[in-house]
Parts: structure tokens; C-alpha cells; sequence
């Protein structure tokens, strides 16, 4: 089999009647993927990007008598209609599966006009329209067009069934007529050594037999092999992995549930991620796709996402199959269900959803609910049965908000946005449903408490506690088998959601990506690296009444020393009976043994007056509690304290004004040594920080796009969250680079960030992030065409 990729020389523009037959060479030259406007990062809306519009290409093919030619369009938002010499060869009506048009018949030996039609106007007659929907479902032909070449007999489809005990079942769909001999072979893509062989020349659809050594799949060790599938002379290659998926419950408690990759328990600790980028929608190319599963991976160290809400890229899928990334992935629909046509596309949807994606190690759970919708007995008993019949390895699940709903999958999945703040963090599961079957969060937070980067140090400390104590609760509980957040980045939306601006807030990355505190919450449940935030810039202006109260360390350490200005003041320590690994480490006194160090004061004096000072600032003097005013009574008569001498010790450790810039110091402690320290101070150098995603770009099916995160810091590290500074950018070559979206723009709670596209060209170039007063950074980058 030939892979032909289509993703250049493509004419664009508004659909006219007479694109069918007439390359229109005067329509606008674009390259795959494509989104057919680009919008604003804020207030966009889809009258921005609705219409019909014309994608055209010259297809000039040396048509070889014996051979098949089918072309694969595989992403389309949201509805297609293919002509091959102004014959209309076929129609696609979701935005969110692929899909493939055999040209053969109509296909001309030589030159012929390939043209698409596409309709990206909110269609209520198909799944996700019909009412209203929380994000923009933006419209293009956003993802990969091929031509796939190969023997008229060759294999359409090979659903690769691989378990934990080695075991291999293909089962091979055909096409073309008599049979061909096939041999399967399974190679290890890192040593390219044929682990299996196995040959049958009976045509039999289904082959079987085992690889005793090959390594198992898991998130911890995701190793994958490529199947190679000779029939006849087609030869086509599958990447897959072996392993299990087992729910259950343990024997002894039957509250206990769990899911297993094989065997092993499993918590799904996860984030929702939609596929949508600033600018340019859902258009995006490999690079960023794998990116995104990267942070996902390597920088929230999250085992899980659920794409939301519908199947996305396989670029996408493919990173999470080799970096372990478990995902759990769902058919198109918000909320809605439509009449019965609706319903039988949502169907077909389902089928295409589990047909092209069930060779995916990393994929563990189908979603064949419409997203937060109604019990629907009779359509979700249809895509349950389309979903198991096609893939009798997974489980089912459909998101729900709604508690004891009907009961069709294998998993129940819940949108648990029960905590607001108060009370537990979570619904246990008898809260939720009677039924038997596990139980998993696959959204929580997000509305109930929307954070931008820009707000204020205890708004963006609550967001980030929220999102650790929902994820406490359903570890702690033994009753769900993961929790799978409200989300991954903030998102562009329609009019109906979001904060005014038509972008809900409700990220723990912003839209570039970049992190916000509650980011850490995810990034510190994790071993290898060592990961220390602190909520807090200690900064006593931006606190009501100037009082900064509890704050948090957000860390995998087992100890965070604090120092004020190299003096030690206390330890603090994880709340040992909590359900996270790494629960936020609370911080409640920031003068600890100072007085017994600085005063010389006995330790159980300094004890007192420390309370003392602390409800001071946190009551004022007028509000005290009776216990602290019986303690500094105490404290007068006993120990002879002055209120000239308490109001100096209050000046010194409690308030500091006046005194020099106080840097506060905390050490995050493992296994007796320091592993990370960050500094608090009030800053006053700026400087910006560029964070490139890759500085070598590959010109190769397509072009490529390098992410930048850009975010202006203190001195001390601390992102200067009120500097909405404008920042340019500016490609020194621009023959080799061009910016997506506007070069100037500002930066929202001291980040913001921009996209760099390759423009076909290979060379190398400087690309400088300026803003206003702060030195630049200069990035270079290279690119390099492939042949
Ligand atoms: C859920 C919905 C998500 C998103 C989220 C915001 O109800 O499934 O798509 O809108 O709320 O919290």
C-alpha cells in the first residue's frame, strides 16, 4: 500500500456551483491542515467561520490497470460532499471521524480536479448541532487528505486484538476478489527483529496465534510493535501493543473498584482536552497534537484524558499509544439528542469512532452517550451493542450529569460537579447510582469555578484546591476508578457560556498552554521530578485587609522548610490521612521559631506570642478570639509584654514594613535533601521567558507549526500575574517562518504565547519576543525539508 499525502497545492474559497467541473485558479492557495477563517482569541463566534466553501486540487495520477485508488479526507468539519471530474463521488456528514471515497472508477489515467464541498454551518439535522453546545466547533478540512494506492485485493481493515498473555487475533476485512496468501508479521520497530511469523493461504478472516516475547503495553512501559500484513502484493503495516483491560472490584471489598491494565490497578487521574488551539480552531498539525499529549504526559503528569467530545486527531491518539497516555475517547454530541436521523448518524458516528480507532493500546473506554444527555434506552442500547460487537475488548462508558440514570454501559460515568467549595470533595458512588458497575469522574470543577490567569493570588489558590480536593475525595473513597478533571486549557465557546468573552476560563493551562496554579496540582502527583508552587507571592497588598492567611505548597517533597530572609522559620508537612500521594502542603504561620532564634525568647513564650501575632493580622485587634486574648493577657501580666513591645514584634515578623524587602525561602525536602527551592520577594526586574515546543521544524507532508509560551517573570521566578504588557514577535526570516494569528498581542496574567508555521521553504531564522521595557529573548530555529 502507497500513502500518497494530499496535503498541499490546494485552492480555497467560497463554494460556487462551477467548482465541480472548473479549477479555479484565481481561489486562495492553502496547505492542510486548514481552518477556513481565523478567528480572535477572544469574542469569536461562528458566523465567523459559517458557510459553504470549495476545497480544489489537481490530482495527476498515473492510473495503473490492477490497482485501487482511495482517497482518505480525515477531518472535515463538518459536512463534505467529494467530486472527481465534477461527478459526485460521495458525502461525509460528521466533523470528527474520517473518511475514504474509492476513486478508482471515475479516476482518469493522468490529470483529473478533485474538489470538496464543505458545509461548515451548525446543521441541527447531525450530531453535535440542534442546541446549545459549550465550545466552538470550528470548520475546515483540518486534519490529513491521502491517497492510498494499492492492489485492487488488498486488506481494507485489520482489527488487531492483543492481549496481556501474548496472544494475537487479526481479524482481516478484504477486498477484491479470490484469495491472496497472507503472512502476518510482528517486528519490534526499535531493533526491526520479526518477533512472529505467521502464515495462511486460506483467505480465513480471522487469524490467530501468539508471540510469547513480546513486551506488555502499560502507561509505565508503552511498547508498541507494528504488525506487517503481506496479502498478495499489498503490504500494509498496524501499530499496536498487548495488553488487557479488566474492571472489577476487589474480592474482599466489594466497594473497592478498580480498573486493571493487565492486572495491575489503575486510578485514571486525568484531564479533558478539547482539540482546539487560538486563531486557527481545530487546524493544527502533527506537531502540535503531540505536543499536546507531551504536556499532558510530561508536564501534568496526568495517566489519562478524555477527548472531549469527540474522536480527535490519530496524530494525537498515536502520542498517547507511545507515551503511555490512557485515553478515553467518545462519539460527537453536547447535551442534545436530535429526531431518529440524528440518532442514526450518531450511530454510524459510533461505528467509524470504535472502527478507527480500536488498534490504539492507549484507548481503554469507549463513550457512546451523547455527552451529558437524557437516557435514550433504545438509541444508547444501539451504540452500546455497535461499540462491543466492533470491539469486544473494551468497556463502554457515556458522561452523564445525571445521577441514577439508566444503566447500558460497562462504566458509569459521571459528571461530578457536586463540590463548591464546602463539604466533600466528591459524591461517593451509593450517591450516585445503585448500580454494580465502576464508577469514574469524567468532569469535575471547570464552571463551578471559572479561573483566569489574571485573578487574584486566592482565587487562583481556590481553583487550584478545588481541583486537588475533588481528586482527594475519589481517591480516598475506594468508590471510582479515576477522575478525569475539567480541563486541560481554557477554550473558545458560544455565546451561551463563557465569561463575556466567549472563552471559558476553565483550564488549569491556559489557551497556549501555559500553566496556572492549579496545573501543579496534577504535576506534583508524581515521583521522578521534583515539583514545588507556592500559592502565594507573599505579597500582603493583594489580600483582603492585607492579610495573606493559610497558603499552600503544591509539591511531591515529604517536608518544606520556610526561611525568611536565610532564617528558618518552620516546617511544614502533607496531611498524612489524605487520599492524593501529594496533597498541597498547608503553610499557617510564617514566624515559627523566629522569636526563639532573633529574640532569644523561651520556647514556650515565643509559642504564645506567635498565636498571638498571627491572630492579630488575621482578626485585627478588635475581632480576637477569647483564647488569644487570654494568652496575651497572660503574656502582659506574667511575662511582663509591653504593647509597645508587642506592636515591635508585630512590626518586625508580622507585618514588615519598613524593614528591608523580606525574600521568603522554601526548600522542598525528599528523603532528607533539598530537591527544589523557590524564592518569594517583591520583585521589580522583569523579564520575559520563552518556552519553544521545537526550534527544529520539519517541512514534510505538510507544513509545521512550533508553539511558543511566553510569560514574564520576577526576579524571584514568580509569574508577574498583573502585567498585561503587549509583546511582539518578530521572524527575522520571514521566507521560512510566518506568525499564526497577530505578531503583537498582550500578555493576560503575565503569559501569552504565539504559533510559528513553516511556509515550505527550509533555512534558519531568529525569531525575537519583545515587550515593552524588558530585555529580548531571541529563539533560533531551523527548518529542514524532508523529501
Ligand atoms: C460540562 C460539559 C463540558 C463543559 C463543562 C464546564 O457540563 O460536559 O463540556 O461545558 O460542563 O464545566
Amino acid at each position: 500500500m502507497q500513502k500518497v499525502m494530499l496535503n498541499n497545492d490546494w485552492r480555497f474559497g467560497t463554494w460556487d456551483d462551477s467548482c465541480r467541473t472548473v479549477y479555479d485558479a484565481t481561489l486562495s492557495p492553502v496547505r492542510l491542515p486548514h481552518t477556513v477563517k481565523e478567528v480572535p482569541l477572544h469574542n469569536a463566534d461562528p458566523s465567523m467561520y459559517a458557510g459553504e466553501f470549495v476545497y480544489q486540487r489537481r490530482l495527476n495520477v498515473h492510473k495503473e490497470e490492477g490497482m485501487s485508488f482511495i482517497l482518505h479526507v480525515d477531518g472535515a468539519a463538518h459536512q463534505a460532499q467529494v467530486y472527481l471530474n465534477g461527478a459526485l463521488l460521495g458525502s461525509h456528514h460528521c466533523g470528527y471521524t474520517a473518511f475514504a471515497i474509492d476513486l478508482t472508477k471515475a479516476l482518469k489515467d493522468g490529470d483529473n480536479l478533485l474538489t470538496i464541498r464543505l458545509d461548515t454551518r451548525e446543521d441541527p439535522s447531525i450530531p453535535p448541532f440542534g442546541f446549545v453546545i459549550d465550545y466552538l466547533c470550528y470548520g475546515g478540512l483540518y486534519r490529513d487528505v491521502w491517497l492510498e494506492i494499492c492492489p485492487l485485493s488488498h486488506v481494507q481493515d485489520a482489527f488487531i486484538l492483543a492481549d496481556m498473555y501474548r496472544h494475537l487475533r487479526v481479524e482481516l476485512t478484504y477486498a477484491g476478489t479470490g484469495t491472496q496468501p497472507l503472512s502476518l508479521a510482528v517486528m519490534d520497530p526499535q531493533t526491526n527483529q520479526c518477533l512472529a511469523l505467521h502464515k495462511d493461504d486460506t483467505g480465513a478472516a480471522i487469524q490467530e496465534f501468539n508471540v510469547p516475547d513480546a513486551q506488555l503495553w502499560s502507561p509505565d512501559h508503552p511498547k508498541l510493535y507494528t504488525l506487517k500484513v503481506m496479502y498478495g502484493e499489498d503490504v500494509r503495516t498496524y501499530i499496536f501493543g498487548f495488553r488487557s483491560i479488566r474492571l472489577g472490584a476487589c474480592s474482599d471489598n466489594v466497594n473497592d473498584d478498580w480498573i486493571y491494565i493487565n492486572e495491575e490497578r489503575v486510578f485514571l487521574r486525568g484531564l479533558n482536552r478539547h482539540q482546539s488551539y487560538p486563531y486557527v480552531g481545530y487546524a493544527m498539525p502533527s506537531s502540535m497534537q503531540e505536543e499536546d499529549a507531551r504536556i499532558l504526559k510530561e508536564e501534568l503528569h496526568v495517566n489519562t484524558v478524555r477527548t472531549s467530545h469527540y474522536p480527535q486527531s490519530q496524530y494525537f491518539i498515536d502520542a498517547c499509544d507511545r507515551l503511555g497516555l490512557l485515553v478515553f475517547t467518545e462519539i460527537p454530541g453536547w447535551q442534545h439528542i436530535g429526531n431518529q436521523s440524528w440518532k442514526q448518524t450518531a450511530m454510524t458516528n459510533t461505528e467509524e469512532m470504535v472502527k478507527q480507532y480500536r488498534n490504539h493500546p492507549s484507548i481503554i473506554l469507549w463513550g457512546v452517550r451523547i455527552n451529558e444527555s437524557q437516557d435514550d434506552d433504545d438509541f444508547y442500547a444501539v451504540t452500546n451493542r455497535i461499540a462491543h460487537s466492533l470491539d469486544p475488548s473494551r468497556p463502554t462508558s457515556g458522561v452523564r450529569y445525571l445521577q441514577n440514570s439508566h444503566l447500558l454501559e460497562d462504566v458509569y460515568a459521571f459528571n461530578d460537579f457536586s463540590y463548591n467549595g464546602t463539604g466533600k470533595g466528591a459524591l461517593s458512588k451509593k450517591e450516585v447510582t445503585k448500580e454494580e458497575a465502576p464508577l469514574l469522574i469524567s468532569e469535575c470543577n471547570g464552571h463551578m469555578f471559572p479561573t483566569k490567569s489574571w485573578d487574584d493570588a486566592l482565587h487562583r489558590q481556590e481553583h487550584a484546591l478545588r481541583h486537588a480536593r475533588v481528586l482527594d475525595a475519589a481517591m480516598k473513597d475506594h468508590t471510582h476508578i479515576g477522575c478525569i478533571a475539567w480541563c486541560m486549557f481554557d477554550y473558545a465557546t458560544h455565546k451561551d457560556f463563557g465569561s463575556g468573552d466567549r472563552i471559558c476560563y476553565h483550564g488549569v493551562l491556559d489557551s497556549f498552554r501555559n500553566p496556572k496554579l492549579a496545573a501543579a496540582v496534577y504535576a506534583s502527583q508524581q515521583e521522578e521530578e521534583p515539583v514545588l508552587e507556592i500559592s502565594s507571592s507573599m505579597n500582603i497588598g493583594d489580600y483582603p485587609a492585607g492579610y495573606i492567611g493559610d497558603f499552600y505548597a503544591f509539591t511531591n517533597a515529604d517536608e518544606v522548610k520556610l526561611y525568611r530572609n536565610d532564617d528558618f522559620v518552620k516546617s511544614f508537612y502533607p496531611d498524612p490521612s489524605a487520599g492524593l500521594k501529594h496533597p498541597p502542603i498547608r503553610i499557617d504561620d510564617t514566624i515559627g521559631h523566629l522569636l526563639e532564634e532573633k529574640e532569644g525568647m523561651d520556647p514556650s513564650v515565643a509559642k504564645d506570642v506567635v498565636a498571638c501575632l498571627l491572630a492579630f493580622q488575621k482578626y485585627g485587634m478588635d475581632r480576637l478570639p477569647l483564647s488569644i486574648k487570654a494568652k496575651a493577657a497572660k503574656l502582659m501580666a506574667v511575662n511582663h509584654m509591653t504593647m509597645k513591645e508587642a506592636a515591635r514584634l508585630y512590626g518586625i515578623y508580622a507585618g514588615g514594613w519598613g524593614s528591608d524587602a523580606i525574600i521568603w525561602r522554601f526548600d522542598a525536602i525528599r528523603n532528607g535533601k533539598v530537591v527544589k527551592q523557590v524564592k518569594k520577594g517583591p520583585g521589580h526586574q522583569l523579564h520575559l521567558e520563552v518556552t519553544c515546543s521545537s526550534s527544529h521544524l520539519i517541512e514534510g507532508d505538510t507544513y509545521d507549526v512550533s508553539a511558543l509560551r511566553i510569560q514574564i517573570k520576577d526576579e524571584y521566578g514568580t509569574v508577574a500575574s498583573y502585567c498585561q504588557l503587549p509583546v511582539t514577535v518578530t521572524v527575522v526570516n520571514p521566507n521560512v517562518l510566518e506568525v499564526i494569528g497577530p505578531s503583537t498581542f498582550t500578555a493576560e496574567g503575565g503569559m501569552c504565547g504565539s504559533y510559528l508555521k513553516t511556509t515550505g521553504v527550509s533555512g534558519s531564522t531568529a525569531v525575537i519576543v519583545r515587550a515593552s521595557g524588558l530585555e529580548p529573548v531571541t529563539v533560533n530555529m531551523e527548518v529542514t525539508k524532508e523529501n
